[in-house]
């Protein structure tokens, strides 16, 4: 028993940042951030907080789903950050939606979604569960060096969700963790001992976008064809691929190494920039109201991030 999705949801700020404004904030242009990663604009938590982001795509995913926030056995949460250390951000989302089930964090950085779905799935086979909400929150530019123009014109904020039932529609899982400190880390802030003497890294985001890139693209694209190959289906089954938005050459060099045709892909990057977790589960949530998703379709879905960790999955579509 894995589960099925009965429905999704998400949320983005009201504000769009454009790449000209970006322009007048670091040496920048429209130009090389639409060749170069496909973004052309971004929404910016400027009145929201990540709370009410994520407690708004959960309602969103339970309505779409028909499911009371009572019924809820297990709320997940995948973020980096939460709005706190500590509660973690699924709690605040019980709380925030009227929900009384346990709840907890995974944090896989981009790649968290798909962790989260899994982890959601053993609960499911143990047979703990019948209805669980899996939200993905992150207010990336709450971690971006607004000076770093060459981080700061990729990221923007959202939050997704799925709300899952009992099913057996994950056909296959399959994550990939490759520990380093090197390519993209996000560390937190000040130690508050007045003695401590090791100092500290500024709490933003210090990526080797080169090294991340070719990281990506080898992680999605074989974990693709590992996700497929291990739910016995044949790469042109395939009737949606969602891709964590990152960066259009990113997913073009993976659909480049596959044999899947390339109007399957899922593309909202130019609107929305790499939202983190919830990059994938708001392409879902958008196939889905637009009614694009129809019973029996496969789908599959690959993100990777910091970590670094990748992720990729194949699941049946069907409420
Ligand atoms: N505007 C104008 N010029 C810029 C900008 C900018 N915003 N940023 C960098 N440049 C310049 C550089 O300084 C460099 O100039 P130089 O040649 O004079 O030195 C030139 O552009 C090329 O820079 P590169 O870094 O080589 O550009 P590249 O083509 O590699 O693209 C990018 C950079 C977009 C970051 C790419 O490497 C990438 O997408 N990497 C993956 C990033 C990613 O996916 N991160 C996921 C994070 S997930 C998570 O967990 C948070």
């Amino acid at each position: 028993m894995s589960f099925r999705i009965m429905g999704t949801g998400s949320s983005v700020p009201a504000y769009v940042m454009t790449n000209d404004e970006l322009s007048t904030m670091v040496d920048t242009n429209d130009e090389w951030i639409r060749t170069r990663s496909g973004i052309q604009e971004r929404r910016v938590c400027t009145t929201e907080s990540l709370s009410d982001l994520a407690t708004d795509a959960s309602n969103k995913a339970l309505k779409d789903a028909g499911v009371s926030p009572e019924e809820l056995d297990l709320i997940i949460c995948a973020t980096f950050r939460g709005e706190y250390c500590s509660p973690a951000q699924a709690c605040i989302v019980q709380k925030n939606i009227g929900a009384h089930c346990p709840s907890f964090d995974v944090n896989a950085a981009c790649s968290g979604f798909i962790y989260a779905l899994d982890v959601a799935a053993g609960f499911f086979a143990r047979k703990k569960v019948k209805k669980v909400l899996v939200v993905a929150a992150d207010n990336v530019t709450n971690s971006v060096d607004w000076e770093d123009r060459s981080t700061c014109v990729l990221f923007g904020d959202g939050c997704g969700a799925a709300v899952l039932g009992e099913g057996n529609h994950l056909l296959s899982v399959h994550l990939t963790t490759k520990g380093d400190l090197d390519s993209l880390v996000i560390p937190h802030g000040e130690n508050t001992f007045p003695r401590y003497e090791r100092g500290s890294q500024r709490p933003v985001i210090h990526m080797n976008g080169q090294e991340v890139y070719k990281f990506a693209v080898g992680a999605m694209s074989e974990g693709l064809e590992k996700a497929i190959q291990d739910a016995g289906k044949q790469q042109e089954d395939i009737d949606f691929v969602i891709p964590h938005q990152a960066n259009i050459r990113i997913i073009k060099a993976a659909q480049h190494k596959l044999h899947i045709p390339a109007d399957r892909y899922v593309c909202n990057i130019d609107r929305f920039g790499n939202t983190s977790a919830a990059s994938v589960p708001i392409a879902l949530d958008e196939i889905n109201r637009q009614g694009r998703l129809k019973d029996g379709d496969l789908i599959a879905m690959s993100a990777f991030g910091a970590g670094l960790t990748s992720a990729s999955c194949v699941l049946r579509w069907g409420k």
